[in-house]
């Protein structure tokens, strides 16, 4: 069976990883969520106190990471493993998210995250998600798919998320922090969050899981 390269890319908490994990289990093929290198980078970089706007500092910080992503035999969900370390659950932290569009701006960080990123679609069947997939990683994607949800929705649904970790977050946090995020990824000099010339809009703002994945499974077929 002919395997492709599917991309989704949107703007924050828009629910693009719950959609690549469903197609990905439906397809059986590997999910990559290609913002978790962003935000395990970062946590290194915290940890570490390297200071991400100084180019040798990155530069020498980079030789000592090494990312991998191994499979949950519990859950069946791809996690991301910081120099052998299971980092997927305290990089959703808004610690991090405080700091990861600023990181992700980064050239150095950039070219590291996109080369393993595309080392990682080399044999296809693959579902990645994030900010530059279909427009940098994979300009040659199948089917490239741009999530979007109406603004309050987003803001809920990640609220929702972190609350269950931290009681004490607020709506405005969350709130402020998408807008940041947003904003940044938006409008940095290399590689910013923008729709591919071919991507499909998928607006999911009033549509159930079950409803969004009939849509994306309808265009996978056409692919294939
Ligand atoms: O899950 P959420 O939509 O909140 O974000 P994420 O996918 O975990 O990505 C975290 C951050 O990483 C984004 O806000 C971007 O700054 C950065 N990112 C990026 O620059 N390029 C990507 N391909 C993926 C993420």
């Amino acid at each position: 069976m002919k395997k492709i390269i599917i991309t989704i890319d949107g703007w924050s908490s828009c629910g693009k990883s719950t959609l690549a994990k469903q197609l990905a289990r439906h397809l059986h093929y590997v999910y990559i969520d290609s913002g978790a290198m962003y935000r395990a980078i970062t946590l290194y970089f915290l940890r570490n106190h390297v200071d991400w706007t100084n180019g040798a500092a990155v530069d020498e910080a980079m030789t000592h990471i090494r990312l991998e992503f191994m499979t949950n035999h519990k859950t069946g969900n791809t996690e991301v493993y910081l120099n052998g370390e299971n980092v997927e659950y305290v990089i959703r932290d808004l610690v991090i998210a405080e700091a990861v569009s600023e990181v992700a701006a980064v050239k150095a960080v950039r070219d590291f995250a996109v080369a393993r990123q595309q080392e990682m679609g080399k044999s296809k069947g693959i579902v990645m998600d994030g900010r530059d997939i279909g427009t940098v990683v994979f300009p040659n994607a199948e089917l490239k798919i741009f999530m979007t949800a109406d603004e309050a929705v987003r803001v809920q649904r990640r609220y929702r998320e972190l609350y269950e970790k931290n009681p004490n977050i607020t709506l405005e946090e969350v709130k402020q922090n998408l807008a940041k995020r947003d904003y940044i990824d938006s409008h940095r000099a290399i590689s910013p969050l923008r729709q591919a010339d071919d991507a499909i809009v998928l607006n999911n703002s009033h549509l159930t899981m079950k409803e969004q994945l009939q849509i994306a499974e309808d265009w996978v077929k056409e692919r294939l």
